[in-house]
C-alpha cells in the first residue's frame, strides 16, 4: 500500500480527462447471429447490452490518441503543456515494442518519457499510482496516464463464454500537483499470481501455414474470476476508504471496473451505497479492461454526477490476478 501524503507535501490529482469508444457497435442481437447465445443470457449474467469495437485497421495506439484528442477538446491544448511522462496501460499494445506510449508521445509532439504498463484491467489505476509517485516525488511535473484496449482483436469468437464480455476503448488523464483538499488520497495495489491460470493471453498456434503471425486469444475461467472479483472488490475498497481516513458514507461516487453488473452490485451492497452513487457503463461498453474506469469517469462527468470536492472510490481487478483501488478527491485543476 502506498502511504497517503503528509500535510504540507505535494499531492497529485487528476486535472483533465478524456475518453473514446469506437463508433462500431456490436449488440447482443448481433452476437446471436454469429454464435449460440441470447440477449437474455448475456443481460441476465452480465448486464451487457452492447460493446464498441475497433475497426480492422484501428489499433490500441489509435484509440489512445483519440482519447487524448478528446481530453484536448475538453480542456484545451494547454493541458498537454509540460507533460513529461506518458504511460499507456494496456493488455493489447500495438507491438511488444516499441511502447504504444511512445506512439502517443510522438503524435502529440510531447517532450516526455514514455512506457507501457501491464497489470491487466487495473492497469490504469496502477498507472495513476505511478503518476502519483512521480509527481509527489518531483520526478515529473505532469503525467499523461492512459488506459487503452483493442481487446476484441484477441477475443476467441468460438468461445461464447468470453466473447460476449469484451469491448474496446480508451481513456486518459493528466495527473499533476493539486492544492489541498484535492487529489489521490489513497492507493491500494495487490497481486496473487497463484491465480494466473484463470485469466491469460494464450498463444493458439506457433504460426499459420501461410506464415501469418501467431494467433493469440484471451482465455478465462469465468467462475473462478467471478469469485475472486467479488472478494477483492470488497477488501480493496474497504482498505482504500480506511486508508483515506474516510467511511463508506463519505463516498460520493463509486466507480468500479465495468466487467459484470452482478460483481458491481455485490460490491455496492457490501459498501452499503445507494444505487445512485454507483457508475454503471457496462451495459453500453462491455468490459474494455484498462479503459473502463476512465470511460466511466467521463460518463459521470458528462452527466453532471461529479462535482468539485467529491470523494470518488475507484476499484479494479483482473488477470495476474491483480487488483487496485483508490480514493480521489475530485478537482483542483488551475482555471
Ligand atoms: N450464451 C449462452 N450460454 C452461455 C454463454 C453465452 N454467451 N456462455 C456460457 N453459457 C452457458 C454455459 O455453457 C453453461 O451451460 P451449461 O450449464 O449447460 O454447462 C451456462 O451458460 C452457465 O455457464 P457459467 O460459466 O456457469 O455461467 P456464469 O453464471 O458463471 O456466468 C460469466 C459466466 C458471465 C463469464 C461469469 O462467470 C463472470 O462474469 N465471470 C467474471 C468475468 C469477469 O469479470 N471477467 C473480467 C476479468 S478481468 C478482465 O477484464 C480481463
Amino acid at each position: 500500500m502506498i502511504p497517503t501524503t503528509q500535510p504540507g507535501k505535494v499531492r497529485a490529482g487528476i486535472t483533465a480527462l478524456g475518453a473514446y469508444a469506437p463508433n462500431k457497435i456490436l449488440s447482443n442481437h448481433d452476437l446471436e447471429k454469429i454464435m449460440e447465445t441470447s440477449d437474455e443470457w448475456i443481460v441476465t449474467r452480465t448486464g451487457i447490452k452492447r460493446r464498441h469495437i475497433a475497426d480492422d485497421d484501428e489499433f490500441t495506439s489509435h484509440l489512445a490518441i483519440k482519447s487524448v484528442e478528446d481530453l484536448v477538446k475538453r480542456h484545451g491544448r494547454d493541458s498537454l503543456e509540460g507533460v513529461d511522462m506518458v504511460i499507456v496501460a494496456t493488455n493489447t499494445p500495438d507491438a511488444l515494442f516499441p511502447a504504444t506510449a511512445a506512439l502517443v508521445q510522438d503524435h502529440f509532439g510531447l517532450k516526455a518519457g514514455a512506457f507501457d504498463l501491464l497489470a491487466a484491467c487495473p492497469g490504469w489505476l496502477y498507472a495513476l499510482s505511478i503518476a502519483k509517485a512521480y509527481v509527489e516525488s518531483g520526478l515529473c511535473q505532469k503525467v499523461l496516464a492512459i488506459g487503452a484496449e483493442a481487446l476484441t482483436k484477441i477475443v476467441d469468437w468460438d468461445d461464447r463464454a468470453t466473447a460476449v464480455l469484451f469491448g474496446d476503448g480508451a481513456g486518459g488523464a493528466i495527473i499533476e500537483a493539486v492544492p489541498e483538499p484535492y487529489g489521490l488520497k489513497s492507493v491500494v495495489l495487490g497481486a496473487d499470481g497463484s491465480g494466473a491460470q484463470h485469466l491469460h493471453r494464450r498463444s493458439v498456434g506457433r504460426c499459420l501455414p501461410n506464415g501469418e503471425p501467431l494467433a493469440e486469444h484471451l482465455y478465462m475461467n469465468g467462475r473462478e474470476v467471478f469469485k475472486f472479483a467479488v472478494r477483492v472488490m470488497n477488501t480493496a475498497t474497504i482498505e482504500a476508504v480506511e486508508k483515506a481516513g474516510l467511511h463508506s458514507d463519505d463516498i460520493s461516487l463509486f466507480v468500479p471496473h465495468q466487467a459484470n453488473l452482478r460483481i458491481i452490485e455485490a460490491a455496492r451492497q457490501r459498501l452499503e451505497l445507494p444505487p445512485e452513487r454507483v457508475v454503471v457503463t457496462v451495459d453500453e461498453y462491455g468490459n474494455n479492461s484498462t479503459a473502463s474506469i476512465p470511460l466511466a469517469l467521463k460518463h459521470a462527468l458528462d452527466s453532471g454526477r461529479i462535482a468539485d470536492g467529491d470523494q470518488l472510490l475507484l476499484v479494479s481487478f483482473g488477470a495476474g490476478l491483480t487488483w487496485a483501488a483508490s480514493v480521489l478527491t475530485w478537482g483542483g485543476a488551475k482555471t
